[in-house]
């Protein structure tokens, strides 16, 4: 398979490009600057390097640089912002400090005939967002784009297949971003687009049906989109030697447990263990307010739980988990014991050992992994299924956690979905949910005062959850919802919608 590296130097959108640069049909790794030595680039074969930006400046010493090398080794390379100047530094061009020419957001690009542009107008809209420049290309480039600001706003070293770029071809607002990097990959690259995440599942099942040959393999099953097809994944490969495990912690949504039980059982034919630990969970639970405390609790008795049905299995050769690629990049480790915690609700346990770990989504983003799902037949409730946090609906009940405030939750909230896919209006926010607050208010019912709990609606449009922009639902969804939560679920009354924005507030609750 060909595949391109993606050389990290600290930009915000190395993903981004590596996402690019698949959705374009060419497989895309991410390596940090100081990662991978030139002989692993050798050895590996990519077909194309792109060096990502980053907040750095290539004259400060301290800044990050690869060996100027790697410009020698006949592998095509594109320059991006940060990695354009890199380019332009290591061989022998300047690049300096330009106060007043700095440029940030959409700006007019002006591009000259050349293959890198082939299809694009001569004027069009970019993004930028430096305040460095190059000053004089390296001997050998010719500028090949310029703003207004920006005498060099792209170069070419026709020759040697070297290429920069000062603005960011990666992001939407670069309108004719996708060409650019498409014109990289296929006319100067010379790739010919053979990635695509479907096939590769295929490789995968063959992959670990030969490595995990008469293993007996666990995975811990949530549910959630990338423990799904995780599971049918590995089923595909071992079959029955697969024991999939899930803990029903009891702060799952309306049908959610049986939902999940009856699909991979029933319909998939997979060796499920389904464990109610509802009640566990719930003395856990008692008394606590503290929202730190609730998750370090539903993490150790996570932990607890999964423990004591592992060793009812007897002995497990390997734990399979559901990481994907963004959690391999964050945890900045490459190795594959780590555990990530956030989505397993504070990892897996440390005190049973398992021969090897295998992470068979390791090399997948997310929409890949949604496709893979969908290859696999994974039903489209679960393949579009929206995050949901491993602590559950514990972390959107303010206040203690009880078995009746856990009902009004999960009716609220289903109510509140019910109204949204009535309006078809899933896919609008990428997460909508419902939240059981702590306080109580008077209503009135009939002629009777009444004195129930306050539900708060939350719906959010983000690109990555590390942002998030309330959704804009329209006031006759919010309405329908409101009138059913206060009518239907008896103590509850009254709804409000939550208008915060991540950051300051968070997506969750708690
Ligand atoms: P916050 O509340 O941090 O949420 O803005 C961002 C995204 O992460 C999800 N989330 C979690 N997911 N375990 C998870 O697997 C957790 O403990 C957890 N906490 C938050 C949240 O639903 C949102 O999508």
């Amino acid at each position: 398979m060909e595949k391109v590296l993606v050389l990290d130097f600290g930009g915000q959108y190395d993903q981004l490009i590596a996402r690019r640069v698949r959705e374009a049909g060419v497989y895309a790794q991410i390596r940090p600057w100081d990662g991978i030595t030139l002989q692993e680039i050798k050895v590996e074969g990519y077909k194309g390097i792109i060096f990502t930006g980053g907040p750095n400046s290539v004259y400060d010493p301290d800044s990050p640089r690869c060996d100027a090398a790697v410009m020698d080794l006949g592998i095509p390379i594109l320059g991006i912002c940060y990695g354009a100047q890199l380019l332009a530094w290591l061989g022998g061009g300047r690049v300096s400090f330009a106060e007043h020419s700095g440029e940030y957001g959409k700006t007019i690009l002006w591009v000259h005939g050349h293959p890198l542009f082939k299809g694009i107008p001569k004027e069009s809209i970019c993004w930028m967002s430096h305040t460095d420049i190059i000053s004089t290309p390296p001997s050998g480039f010719e500028v090949i784009a310029q703003t207004e600001n920006c005498p060099c706003a792209a170069m070419a070293d026709d020759t040697r297949l070297l290429y920069g770029v000062q603005f960011h071809p990666e992001v939407s607002h670069t309108v004719f971003g996708k060409e650019i990097l498409r014109n990289f990959l296929f006319s100067v690259c010379g790739c010919r687009g053979d990635w695509d995440a479907r096939h590769y599942a295929q490789e995968l099942i063959d992959e670990y049906r030969s490595k995990l040959c008469g293993k007996k393999v666990l995975l811990a099953l949530s549910g959630g989109v990338d423990s799904s097809v995780a599971a049918l994944l590995l089923h595909r490969a071992v079959g029955q030697r697969l024991v999939c495990v899930f803990v029903d912690h009891g702060l799952l949504r309306k049908g959610e447990g049986d939902y999940v039980e009856d699909t991979f059982r029933r319909s998939f034919g997979i060796n499920l263990v389904r464990v109610n630990a509802q009640e566990r969970f719930l003395e856990r639970l008692a008394g606590i307010t503290d929202p730190e405390i609730k998750r370090k609790n539903i993490g150790e008795e996570f932990i607890r739980v999964f423990e004591e049905e592992a060793q009812k299995l007897g002995h497990i050769n390997v734990l399979a988990q559901g990481t994907i690629y963004p959690d391999v990049i964050e945890s900045g480790k490459g190795a594959s014991a780590t555990i990530k915690s956030h989505h397993n609700v504070g990892g897996l346990p440390d005190t049973i050992s398992f021969e090897e770990i295998v992470e068979p989504l390791r090399n997948l983003f997310k929409d890949e992994v949604r496709s893979v799902g969908t290859m696999l037949g994974l039903p489209a409730r679960l393949v579009w299924r929206q995050p949901f946090p491993g602590p559950g609906l514990a972390v959107r009940i303010t206040g203690e956690i009880t078995k009746e405030k856990l009902k009004l939750l999960r009716e609220a909230d289903a109510v509140f979905c019910e109204e949204i896919s009535r309006a078809s209006l899933e896919k609008e926010p990428d997460q909508y949910f419902a939240v059981l607050t702590d306080t109580r208010t008077v209503g009135v019912m009939g002629d009777a005062r009444t004195y129930g709990f306050t539900v708060a609606l939350r719906a959010v449009c983000t690109d990555d959850f590390m942002t998030a922009e309330w959704t804009r639902l329209p006031y006759e969804v919010l309405e329908r919802a409101s009138v059913r939560i206060t009518n239907e679920v008896p103590g509850i009354s009254r709804v409000v919608y939550d208008i915060s924005s991540k950051p300051p507030a968070t997506v969750e609750w708690e």
